[in-house]
């Protein structure tokens, strides 16, 4: 049975659409992966634990395909798109649960279209009650990236990094892990650029810098690839909550990530 630990705080464990899904194929979730991040979950034994995972190839090429990201026109397919890519999130999102459950962990899946609103696609409105609720009473969320509504653009899509830094901040969490499939954050896209180097750690004033600097080639990622996540990190990073970004498609990372033990990866901090 899942044991929880009762001295730490909040963590909030993004898991990469890149790392849950093969991104290079349509509606293909990568089941060995998100298997053994459950296990890797299971025994981190974290008792104050949220987890939001991305949409990878579930989400992003409806989105695209839809023009989700982009609001409503007023035009009656993209209401049918928005429903695809709720569904196809959701379908991703019961992988992942059924997983976790596998592993003995008191998850409960909550639909972030069904209480956050966004105005011109930030987060606007959130009832959190019910999540703050969920964790006092010892559950562990799992979220995702959606397809929301939004006040200005009728609707919009809400990356799984927003919605991470948001909850951080929102409960005070301790630090945001983030597993992608590469090492870290690069000078470049090391998939692209082979001199690309890691950037093992990093201030609050060295991000903001990157924020320009930082090339970003991702073509199928709709809310922004890299560079998205670094932006959205920002705000949670000047609060004092900590990013590690590591390699989750490589076993043990995110368990010893949230045991706070050393990985190869991207630590950002706010001095
Ligand atoms: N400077 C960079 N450093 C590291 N990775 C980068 C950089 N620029 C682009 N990337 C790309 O960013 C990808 C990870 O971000 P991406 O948005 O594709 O995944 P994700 O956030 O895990 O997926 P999702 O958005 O579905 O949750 C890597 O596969 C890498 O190729
Ligand atoms: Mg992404």
């Amino acid at each position: 049975m899942w044991v929880r630990k009762l001295s730490r705080k909040l963590i909030v464990l993004k898991l990469g659409g890149s790392v849950v899904t093969r991104k290079e194929k349509p509606f293909t979730a990568n089941l060995p992966a998100i298997r053994r991040l459950a296990k890797e979950i299971s025994d981190a034994k974290l008792s104050q634990l949220m987890i939001v995972h991305g949409g990878g190839s579930f989400g992003h090429p409806l989105a695209k395909q839809y023009a989700i990201k982009e609001g409503y026109r007023g035009d009656p397919t993209q209401l049918f798109g928005f429903s695809k890519t709720r569904q196809a999130m959701m379908t991703l999102n019961k992988l992942v649960v059924d997983a976790l459950i596998q592993r003995n962990i008191s998850v409960v899946a909550v639909s972030p279209s069904s209480f956050i609103v966004t105005k011109s696609g930030r987060i606007a409105t959130m009832t959190d009650e019910p999540l703050k609720k969920l964790l006092q009473t010892g559950f562990v969320p799992v979220l995702y990236g959606d397809a929301v509504l939004d006040f200005d653009l009728g609707f919009t899509i809400l990356s799984g990094d927003q919605l991470a830094a948001y909850l951080a901040v929102q409960f005070s969490a301790e630090q945001i892990v983030m597993g992608i499939d590469v090492d870290g954050v690069f000078t470049a896209d090391p998939r692209v650029e082979e001199s690309a180097s890691l950037i093992r750690h990093c201030t609050l004033q060295e991000l903001k810098k990157m924020h320009t600097r930082i090339v970003d080639t991702s073509s199928t990622d709709v809310t922004g690839g890299m560079l998205g996540k670094l932006i959205e990190l920002t705000p949670a990073i000047e609060k004092g909550i900590s990013a590690f970004i590591v390699n989750a498609s490589k076993p043990k990372n995110v368990y010893k990530a949230l045991r706070g033990e050393s990985v190869t990866g991207t630590l950002i901090q706010k001095t």
